[in-house]
């Protein structure tokens, strides 16, 4: 089911970023974009749940906590409809146009998330399906991080930019994102063809430079060196 897609005729790149809480996904995304264009490579970044209008609204709901009374089986449809709207609205036309699309968040953390939550993995397989359409990523670089870590990090970045207190899914006791932990890296190993796992206890740069690598190995030759030139 790897790296199948819709026609035969779709020739963007699809690269989904996951990981914990504050694992650094937001930050190498935003430059992993500027290394791609740097290479001459029309590049978008989104991210779930959301990323199309109508996702974004399903967003709120997910992540004030409104669905929560839903369920775990709940919140993992609401979750589906929006990657099904994200699909259709974003991904899939950025992909048809050759874009390179840089999905924070995809179906893996649905796996991991409602998965962790107790979600039979056979129904969570069953939603993936209808939801992404046979859209799936060609690499997913999951940032591996201790969560109390992740957490801190949050907790820092949410003092500095006054963001308010944590969403229904950081809130999670320290037990919860550590199994979350455990399952992103059985993923991983389980897909060893589309994932690259990264030390996301490193320094950003180093991180930075760890899924340069990545991707460059990865889509071996498409990457060139663009008009301008390697940067940094
Ligand atoms: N390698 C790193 N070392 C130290 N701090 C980092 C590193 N990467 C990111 N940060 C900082 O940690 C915070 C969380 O990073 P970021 O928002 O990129 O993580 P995230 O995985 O997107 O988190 P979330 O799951 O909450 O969306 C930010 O303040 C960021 O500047
Ligand atoms: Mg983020």
């Amino acid at each position: 089911m790897e790296q199948h897609r819709i026609g035969q005729d779709v020739q963007g790149r699809f690269i989904t970023f996951e990981g914990g809480e504050g694992a650094g996904k937001t930050t190498q995304i935003k430059r992993l974009k500027s290394y791609l264009e740097d290479r001459g490579h029309k590049t978008i970044v989104t991210r779930e749940p959301g990323g199309s209008p109508g996702a974004e609204k399903i967003r709120e709901m997910l992540l004030s906590g409104a669905a929560r009374d839903l369920g775990p089986r709940g919140e993992a449809m609401l979750f589906a409809a929006a990657r099904a709207d994200h699909v259709d609205h974003t991904i899939l036309p950025a992909l048809e146009r050759g874009e390179w699309v840089l999905c924070d968040r995809f179906a893996d953390s649905t796996r991991v998330y409602q998965g962790e939550a107790g979600v039979d993995p056979a129904y969570l397989d069953l939603l993936e399906t209808a939801a992404v359409a046979g859209v799936r990523p060609d690499l997913t670089i999951l940032i591996d991080v201790p969560p109390e870590i992740g957490l801190q990090r949050v907790n820092s970045r949410a003092a500095e930019t006054a963001s308010g207190g944590p969403d229904r899914f950081e809130a999670d006791d320290l037990k919860v994102h550590e199994r979350r932990r455990v399952l992103f890296l059985e993923l991983a190993r389980s897909h060893p063809q589309r994932f690259a796992v990264i030390d996301g206890r490193q320094d950003a740069d180093k991180v930075t430079g760890d899924i340069r690598k990545a991707v460059e190995a990865h889509f071996a030759l498409e990457i060139g060196e663009g008009a301008h030139g390697p940067r940094d």
